[in-house]
């Protein structure tokens, strides 16, 4: 049995579960676990000394995923997003915000991380609520993406305004894309999202290209308005784990000679990979 407490981090989105204890969860706490996930988005826990095991049984429980035992046995391949690990993943560079997989059909659920090795100042990881920023859209803006489809892509988008420097570019032989309405349906809460992201987000289906642009540009002024930001600052222990479409996740540039960052990373639900082609190498630029 477990005893915690839960504090908002922000007023839109987010949860610290204070004083958690990494045990089986009663079917209290799991409920409450999960209606806090379905709420807030984001839950960040401190302190917390877990395996890759225990963490997979934490994002399973959040959406009440049952894992398949074969899956179980054979675990996710390890994946470690690290500046340091021979193997690790995303080893350096910028990612723009996004959602992972946000290019596929049916992106998995919940995406974790946990500080296995982290050197203050890591580079922290900022999120934005797609949900809070659908219900807070202008009434304009709101109106003139009614009915419009936007079309996510693999690979990171670049504008004219962005600087490029320092992006991480996955490389695929082939790119894949997703067309779905600017206001999209949550799979699982049903709640609304603003799908569109700086990483994947190519065009508006219906519009010409300036209008298209002109459009996206004022979404994501909305979206990643610096206020509604929040950056979280890792320290070993630290779990944070995440609904991947209702939060969109991105991070400044990590160097590889930069401080230690190492993060453990478990997904839930095991996606589809049906036609996904995983990205071969990544380099900047
Ligand atoms: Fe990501």
């Amino acid at each position: 049995m477990s005893q915690f407490e839960i504090r908002d981090i922000t007023p839109d989105f987010g949860a610290e579960i204070v004083g958690f204890e990494p045990v089986e969860l009663d079917p209290e706490e799991r409920d409450l676990l999960r209606r806090t996930f379905d709420e807030r988005g984001l839950l960040v826990f401190r302190d917390l000394d877990i395996d890759r095991d225990y963490q997979t049984y934490l994002v399973d429980a959040l959406i009440d995923y049952d894992r398949p035992a074969d899956a179980v046995k054979q675990k996710q391949r390890e994946t470690l997003v690290s500046n340091k690990e021979p193997e690790g993943n995303a080893p350096f560079g910028r990612l723009l915000f996004h959602s992972d997989m946000m290019w596929a059909a049916e992106p998995f659920q919940v995406l974790s991380l946990y500080g296995v090795e982290v050197q203050p100042p890591a580079v922290p990881t900022a999120f934005v609520s797609t949900v809070a920023a659908w219900e807070t859209l202008p009434k304009d803006l709101r109106q003139r993406v009614e009915n419009l489809h936007v079309v996510n892509v693999t690979g990171q988008q670049r504008r004219g305004d962005e600087e490029e420097e320092d992006l991480l570019q996955p490389i695929r032989e082939h790119e894949q894309s997703v067309t779905t309405s600017v206001g999209h349906a949550h799979p699982r809460t049903n709640r609304t999202i603003l799908y569109v992201s700086q990483m994947n987000t190519r065009e508006i289906v219906e519009l010409s290209h300036d209008e298209s642009e002109e459009l996206i540009e004022a979404l994501f002024n909305h979206l990643y308005d610096p206020a509604h930001v929040f950056k979280h600052e890792w320290r070993e222990g630290d779990l944070a784990a995440w609904d991947n479409l209702a939060i969109q996740h991105a991070r400044a540039t990590v160097k590889k000679e930069g401080p230690v960052r190492t993060l453990r990373k478990v997904i839930s639900p095991i996606p589809s990979m049906a036609g996904i082609e995983t990205p071969k190498f990544s380099k900047v630029g």
